[in-house]
């Protein structure tokens, strides 16, 4: 009990089978769980979630988990994103997949009462709020085909193919373009943590260098980089940079480091990809980084690297130049 009210425990989505307004099935695809709290009970489930960390949990606690599921299953429950292109055309593929119920999930934040009023125009829904957020339900019934293309790769401003919920997928971010110019005569082995669509790789791609290896933990993503940098020197590999392990060393790293996870700023994901860089750099090795202004990653860039030189600041970003990692 919490003032005066009854807690519940179980994640939102469990709403409808407590109510006993759904039965859970014999087979379940779950699209974009952040984690693994409730899923024990709904029998047999198969996860999508191309998020590398989040997979690797899931896959770690013994769940069947995919970056992109296809196939069909007695019910699907979509969990939003922060991108309502992406929501709508996850909605879209989740009625295509199941054969019987559509769960949707989500939090205020994420948008939930827009997508809600979307889908109510189309077909019946049934919905019950809980947890700052509500879960709807619906049965599975062809949506529009514009929902479905909300979610596809398309070229953007900058040329390249990228789709909607990944990193600035509309047109080049401002701190990477600023980052763009230092990265022309790169020689050697480069690596790029957190490539996104591939733009500031691409950039790198100079004719000294002798390969460049894109870490993305969006799957999606680096599909898209994958078409948009067909050289023979690119290499993608699908990880979490905080979890980088051994891998080759390189001459530079190049970054624009994340710094949001879902609608939390947490610099310390910067700060473990500043650690990563030194980890995977050669004796001689440097990183070339951009970072919000306001993030402090001075004190981190000090503590991994001997010589930190600040390239260039404007009124958004700051660039960094660090070489001669510690070990
Ligand atoms: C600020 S964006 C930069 C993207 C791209 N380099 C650019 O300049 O447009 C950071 C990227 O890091 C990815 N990312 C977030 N967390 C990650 C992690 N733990 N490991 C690897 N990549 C991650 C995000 O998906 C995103 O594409």
């Amino acid at each position: 009990m919490h003032n005066g009210k009854r807690v519940s425990r179980s994640p939102r989505f469990w709403a409808p089978f407590e109510q006993g307004a759904l039965e859970v099935p014999t087979s379940m695809l779950v699209i974009r769980p952040a984690d693994a709290q409730g899923l024990e009970g709904l029998g047999e489930v198969t996860l999508e979630q191309g998020f590398f960390p989040v997979h690797a949990i899931l896959k770690n606690a013994g769940y069947t988990v995919t970056p992109r599921a296809e196939g069909r299953f007695d019910m699907v429950l979509v969990n939003l994103t922060r991108s309502k292109a992406e929501n709508l055309c996850n909605i879209a593929r989740a009625c295509a997949m199941s054969q019987g119920m559509v769960l949707v999930n989500g939090a205020k934040t994420d948008g939930i009462e827009s997508l809600l009023k979307a889908v109510r125009k189309l077909v019946p829904v049934e919905v019950v709020s809980k947890a700052h957020g509500k879960v709807f339900w619906l049965e599975a019934a062809p949506m529009p085909d514009a929902w479905l293309a909300a979610g596809a790769m398309v070229p953007n401003k900058a040329g390249l193919l990228s789709a909607p919920g990944m990193f600035s997928y509309e047109k080049v971010d401002a701190g990477s373009a600023m980052l763009a110019p230092y990265l022309s005569g790169l020689k050697g082995c480069v690596a790029d943590l957190g490539a996104g669509w591939g733009w500031l790789a691409a950039q790198a791609l100079g004719p000294d260098v002798a390969k460049i290896v894109l870490f993305e933990a969006e799957h999606n993503a680096l599909e898209a980089a994958r078409l948009n940098l067909t050289d023979e020197r690119v290499a993608f590999v699908w990880s979490d940079v905080l979890n980088i392990g051994k891998t080759e060393p390189f001459d530079v790293v190049i970054s624009n480091p994340p710094f949001h996870q879902g609608r939390v700023a947490q610099p310390e994901i910067g700060a473990g990809f500043i650690r990563s860089a030194a980890h995977i750099l050669t004796p001689k090795g440097r990183l070339l980084m951009v970072a919000n202004r306001q993030l402090p990653y001075e004190r981190v860039l000090d503590t991994h690297f001997r010589k930190v030189t600040m390239l260039e600041q404007n009124s958004g970003f700051k660039l960094f130049e660090a070489s001669l990692p510690k070990r």
